[in-house]
């Protein structure tokens, strides 16, 4: 049974005309100290008290069954059991609803505040040292740290439910990826296989109107097949599974690859595309494969920006200092607003999505792929540009790559 004190004991109103009402248990076997208390929460200026008074641990106990408190105040030295039990014994009963516990002592005594703290109690005070002020101050910060307390717990939830429908997700992408890979990707090699047999008259003569078509044909397969290898990067980097294969390289030499590569494309549009890139310039350890991905699309992406007869540029240096090799890439194109400068990096971002003509469409994967493959090598990719004057973009990377980063970036080199 609770041995509440009457009812008019019960209640303590306080001066307070607007404050909250907070639900205090007053657990205290000597009546007299629990009559000191409520005087003292009455004069709180701040808060009105609804007290409940109970003299032993079972009947604080049985009050918490009947009644939601905010806080209780107990005293350690109960006749049935310690203060520090009756928190024990409230957390199996109501787990995390447990009020914050005030613990008031006799005797003060390092071994009972240390006692007192390990329970869990949000504080402790002297039953000496009391004074109104620091009784009303216990209560609000205790239930200030309790309430902090629990809106931590929720927001751990929370995270902790993100965290499984991230996992979820990444599962998701994975199983993209591998239906990509395994029912897209295979079926249209086989047509672009079927299309080539056709098209070098494997199966019988073509016209060349059919010639023609074919070859649109053929272009269309790479186009998507481009398409489906940059989601498939997406999926990659998503999921933290892009693999970097390095070993030390020549840029110049991938430079003139790349160039080679889109060099008929620039010549279709009168742009003439030079390298000035320094010949002093070391072996660096990259995925030369992925570092040909990144210039190709910024060598792309200025031939598709750049008018007919314009010109495009790329310049390579060593920087002792860093240790860095820089490629710079620069068109004479349109430019880019400086609104979109940070933008261009994010995915699927394009300026003018509708400019992009059927042949050249792109998705707007090319730049943030190629930044985080940078990012991947321990380097970045930055952009410089004025509208209407050309822009440049600046790959920098590590000559050598930290075994740090590796780790960071789980690689696997
Ligand atoms: N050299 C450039 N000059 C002007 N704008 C550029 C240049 N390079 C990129 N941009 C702008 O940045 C956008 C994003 O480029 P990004 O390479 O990511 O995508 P994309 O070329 O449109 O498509 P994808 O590379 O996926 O085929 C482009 O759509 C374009 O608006
Ligand atoms: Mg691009």
């Amino acid at each position: 049974m609770v041995k509440t004190e009457s009812k008019t004991d019960a209640r303590c109103t306080s001066n307070s005309t607007d404050g909250t009402l907070l639900r205090v248990l007053m657990v205290d076997d000597d009546s007299m100290y629990r009559q000191l208390c409520r005087r003292f929460l009455a004069k709180d200026p701040e808060n009105s008290y609804h007290i409940v008074g109970v003299a032993s641990a079972e009947a604080a106990i049985d009050a918490c069954q009947l009644e939601v408190f905010d806080c209780i105040i107990v005293d350690y030295l109960l006749p049935d059991s310690l203060g520090t039990d009756v928190i024990a014994d409230l957390e199996l009963q109501m787990g995390e609803a447990i009020p914050p516990v005030v613990i008031l002592t006799a005797g003060g005594g390092e071994e009972a505040a240390t006692h007192a703290v390990r329970a869990n109690a949000a504080d402790f005070l002297s039953k000496r040292d009391v004074s109104s002020a620091s009784l009303c101050r216990s209560i609000k910060n205790a239930i200030e740290k309790s309430q902090l307390k629990t809106a931590i717990r929720n927001r751990n939830k929370e995270l902790s439910v993100a965290y499984t429908q991230l996992q979820q997700s990444t599962e998701e992408i994975k199983n993209f990826y591998h239906t990509i890979s395994h029912e897209v990707k295979t079926p249209l090699t086989a047509l672009r296989e079927f299309l080539s047999i056709i098209t070098d008259e494997v199966v019988g003569p073509i016209t060349e109107e059919q010639r023609e078509l074919l070859g649109f044909s053929l272009e269309s397969c790479d186009q998507i097949s481009e398409h489906f290898n940059d989601l498939i990067d997406l999926a990659r980097l998503e999921t933290g599974k892009l693999r970097l294969k390095r070993k030390m390289d020549s840029s110049s030499r991938l430079i003139k690859r790349c160039i080679a590569g889109v060099a008929g494309i620039a010549a279709e549009q009168n742009i003439t595309i030079t390298d000035d890139s320094s010949d002093d310039i070391p072996d660096i350890d990259i995925d030369s494969n992925r570092i040909a991905q990144v210039v190709s699309n910024l060598l792309n992406n200025a031939i598709k920006h750049t008018e007919a007869g314009g010109c495009i540029r790329v310049n390579s240096v060593y920087e002792s200092i860093s240790d860095c090799v820089f490629i710079r890439v620069s068109d004479s194109g349109c430019g880019i607003e400086e609104q979109h400068l940070n933008r261009i990096f994010d995915r699927l971002y394009q300026v003018d999505p509708k400019a992009e003509t059927e042949l050249n469409a792109g998705l707007g994967l090319g730049l943030s792929i190629a930044r985080e493959v940078a990012q991947l090598h321990g380097g970045e990719l930055l952009v410089e540009s004025q509208h209407g004057e050309g822009s440049t973009f600046i790959l920098r990377l590590p000559v050598a790559v930290t075994q740090n980063l590796e780790t960071n970036f789980k690689l696997v080199g």
